[in-house]
C-alpha cells in the first residue's frame, strides 16, 4: 500500500506578473515546485510524485525533478488541465494499482514542512478518508452580499469554528476518485462552490477532518508572499 503525492504546478499565477508560471518562479534559486517535491519526498510518507504541469513545460518539469538529488522518489509529470480540478485529475489518472492513499498538494505552497506531511498521512491512514490541515482564523470573517456600489454584510461567523485549511490535503484514494467524478459533477449541478479537493468529498456528504496545520506552509500568490518566504528560508537555513 502506497502514497501518491498530485503535486498541481499547471496554474499561471497571473497574480504574481511574472511572465512565467508560478511554479517556476525561483524562491532561493530554485522553482517553487521543486522546493515543494523535495519538502514532499523528505516526509518519508510519500512513495511517489505525479507533477502537474502548465502547457508545453512537462519536458522541462521533467528534467528539473529528474536532475535534482534530493527528489529522492519517482516523478511523473503530466499536463495540467484548464482547472485546479481538472489538473487534479489528470494527476489521479496516473494513480498506480497500490497506491490507496493519494495527497494533492499545491506547488504554490513550497514551504511546507515535512512533519505537516506525515501528520496529514497519518490521520488517513488512521482511518480518515478526508484529512485536511487547518489554521484557526486570527481576522474577523464577514458574509457579504452585493448592494449597489459597495457590499452588504449578512452575517458575521464565529470565528472560534472557522479553519483557514492548506494542502496536502490527503484522502483514500477511492474517495478521492468518486469525489472528483460525482462530487464535481453534483457541485456544477447544484451551483455549490467546491474550491478545493475537501470540498468535493464534502458534497459527497462524507467526512472531512482537520488536522492542525502549519503557517510556514502558507500560499505564494503575491510579491509580497515571496519576499516573506525567502525571509522564512534564511531563519531556517540560519
Ligand atoms: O491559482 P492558485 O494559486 O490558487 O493555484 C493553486 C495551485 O493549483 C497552484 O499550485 C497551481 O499551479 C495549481 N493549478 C493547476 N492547474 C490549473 C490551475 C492551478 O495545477 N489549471
Amino acid at each position: 500500500m502506497t502514497t501518491l503525492a498530485i503535486l498541481t504546478a499547471a496554474g499561471s499565477g497571473s497574480r504574481l506578473g511574472r511572465d512565467l508560471p508560478k511554479a517556476l518562479v525561483e524562491l532561493d534559486g530554485f522553482p517553487l515546485v521543486l522546493h515543494a517535491a523535495r519538502r514532499l519526498a523528505a516526509s518519508g510518507v510519500v512513495d511517489s510524485i505525479v507533477v502537474t504541469a502548465p502547457d508545453g513545460l512537462v519536458a522541462v518539469m521533467a528534467d528539473l525533478m529528474a536532475d535534482d538529488p534530493h527528489v529522492q522518489v519517482p516523478v511523473e509529470v503530466t499536463d495540467g488541465g484548464p482547472t485546479r480540478q481538472a489538473s487534479v485529475s489528470a494527476g489521479l489518472a496516473l494513480a498506480g494499482p497500490g497506491d490507496d492513499v493519494v495527497l494533492v498538494h499545491d506547488a504554490a505552497r513550497p514551504l511546507v514542512p515535512p512533519d505537516l506531511v506525515r501528520r496529514v498521512v497519518g490521520a488517513v491512514r488512521g482511518g480518515h478518508g478526508a484529512v485536511v490541515p487547518g489554521l484557526p482564523v486570527t481576522d474577523t470573517v464577514k458574509q457579504v452580499r452585493p448592494d449597489g456600489d459597495a457590499e452588504l454584510v449578512t452575517g458575521t461567523p464565529d470565528r472560534s469554528m472557522l479553519r483557514a485549511v492548506q494542502t496536502p490535503q490527503g484522502f483514500a484514494r477511492d474517495l478521492l476518485v468518486r469525489a472528483h467524478r460525482t462530487g464535481a459533477a453534483r457541485a456544477q449541478a447544484e451551483h455549490l462552490a467546491a474550491t478545493d479537493d475537501a470540498g468535493l468529498v464534502e458534497v459527497l456528504g462524507e467526512p472531512v477532518h482537520i488536522v492542525p496545520g502549519d503557517a510556514a506552509a502558507f500560499k505564494i500568490t503575491t510579491e509580497r508572499d515571496l519576499w516573506l518566504a525567502s525571509l522564512v528560508l534564511q531563519e531556517t537555513n540560519a
